[in-house]
């Protein structure tokens, strides 16, 4: 068996190469550890930025999405019992982002590949990567599939990043004192905006999905398990850490989906070895504070698409050969405003005093100042 690009992974990097180069009338095969059913359901990112819903757009698949995403125009920041609005129509004019689950996009892009009689396999759970200096294919369930190309887009925990020889790589990680539990409740959101949550409890999140569906988070201990936390507990605390200031009244409803994320940050440099590439969590993760991950990913599947449409197109391999260096600029932006976002709202137990008042301090600067806030706004809803 052959094909053009080997796709290792069906989130949505992979989904989404995968039907970028449909467009470009390269070949691929997508090839899914878990089921179609599972994927569909995992719940995780919901914060589109501009670029991203602009990209799902022009690829077709984002009729769903423009229907029934919520846009944003701002999001606030809660504080010292205050409510402080970053304005994005004001610091950053014409920019929004758009809430929209990120099982939503997996959805809509599974559908369109299916539709378009694409190749993607669930439940292949042996591949292995060979060759990628040289001569690339994959391996799974006793197949061989020959490639020109692979494409590693197969998550913090997949393959394709530990085929590649550890003194080829430079790994820089960062863990955090703390885990997110994340949860979905049937009630609608008692907030328009998102709200990002600073108190001495810990950080808490208001999100939402829909007009009858909202999402939270909350700071937790990093081993902390969804066991110890039943409904009650739950929204007691978000009460105590989103009911801060005056008249604000926290809806409660059914909770139907919780987990644990641990908060961690990881880059592999290059993001490439041989013919193999990766894209998204393979070769970055970053704590969802400031709603990057999947931004990311989607940016170096962009910048993946155009390099191999050259090479298809025209033999030439000088975008493919510059394609780490394209993203990285990116991913370590990323990663800077992920950490500032996140040192800047959670609680630290290696905080004194001292290190608090820092805290509130650039928090009242961020809030005060327009320089301030626009850089917030220009990094949250995305740089060009
Ligand atoms: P994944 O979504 O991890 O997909 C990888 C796929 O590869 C999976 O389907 C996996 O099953 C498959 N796979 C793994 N190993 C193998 C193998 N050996 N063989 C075959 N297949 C394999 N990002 C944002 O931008 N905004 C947010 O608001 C946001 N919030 C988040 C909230 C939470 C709680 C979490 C956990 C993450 C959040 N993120 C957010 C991050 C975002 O979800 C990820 O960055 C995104 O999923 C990356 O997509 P991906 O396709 O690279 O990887
Ligand atoms: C979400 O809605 O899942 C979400 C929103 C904002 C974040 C992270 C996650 O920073």
């Amino acid at each position: 068996m052959r094909t053009q690009v080997g796709i290792i992974g069906a989130g949505p990097a992979g989904l989404l190469l995968s039907h970028l180069l449909h467009l470009r009338g390269i070949s691929s095969v997508v090839l899914e550890k878990r089921g179609r059913a599972y994927v569909e359901r995992r719940v995780r990112a919901g914060v589109l930025e501009q670029g991203t819903v602009d990209t799902l757009v022009e690829a077709g698949v984002g009729a769903r999405l423009l229907r029934e995403g919520l846009p944003h125009r701002g999001i606030e920041l809660r504080y010292g019992g205050q409510s402080h609005r970053i304005a994005f129509e004001k610091l950053v004019p014409g920019r929004t982002i758009t809430v929209y689950g990120q099982q939503e996009v997996v959805k809509d892009l599974i559908a369109a590949r299916l539709e378009a009689g694409g190749d993607v396999r669930f439940e292949i759970e042996d591949v292995a990567v060979h060759g990628p200096a040289a001569e690339p294919y994959l391996t799974f369930g006793g197949e061989r599939l020959d490639c020109d190309v692979i494409a590693g887009c197969d998550g913090f925990h997949g393959v394709s990043r530990p085929s590649i020889p550890p003194s080829v790589l430079r790994l820089f990680e960062r863990e955090y004192p703390f885990a997110w539990l994340g949860i979905l409740a049937r009630v609608a959101p008692s907030s328009e905006e998102l709200i990002y949550a600073r108190t001495k409890r810990g950080f808490a999140l208001h999100s939402m999905r829909s007009p009858t569906v909202s999402r939270f988070y909350l700071q937790v201990p990093p081993d902390a398990t969804v066991a110890e936390w039943p409904d009650e507990r739950i929204w007691a605390e978000l009460k105590a850490r989103l009911e801060t200031v005056p008249g604000f009244v926290l809806e409660t409803g059914e909770i139907f989906d919780r987990g644990v994320t641990p908060m961690r940050a990881f880059v592999a440099e290059p993001m490439q070895y041989g013919r193999l590439y990766l894209a998204g969590d393979a070769a970055h993760i970053v704590p969802p504070t400031g709603a990057k991950g999947l931004n990311l990913a989607v940016a170096d599947v962009r910048v993946l698409t155009e390099a191999l449409d050259r090479f298809f197109s025209t033999g030439s391999a000088d975008l493919l050969d510059a394609y780490s260096e394209s993203c990285l600029k990116r991913v370590w932006r990323a990663q800077h405003f992920s950490w500032w976002m996140t040192t800047l709202l959670h609680t630290f137990d290696s905080d004194d005093d001292y290190g608090r008042r820092l805290q509130l301090s650039y928090l009242d600067y961020v809030t005060s100042s327009e320089a301030a806030a626009t850089t917030l706004a220009e990094n949250y809803v995305g740089l060009p």
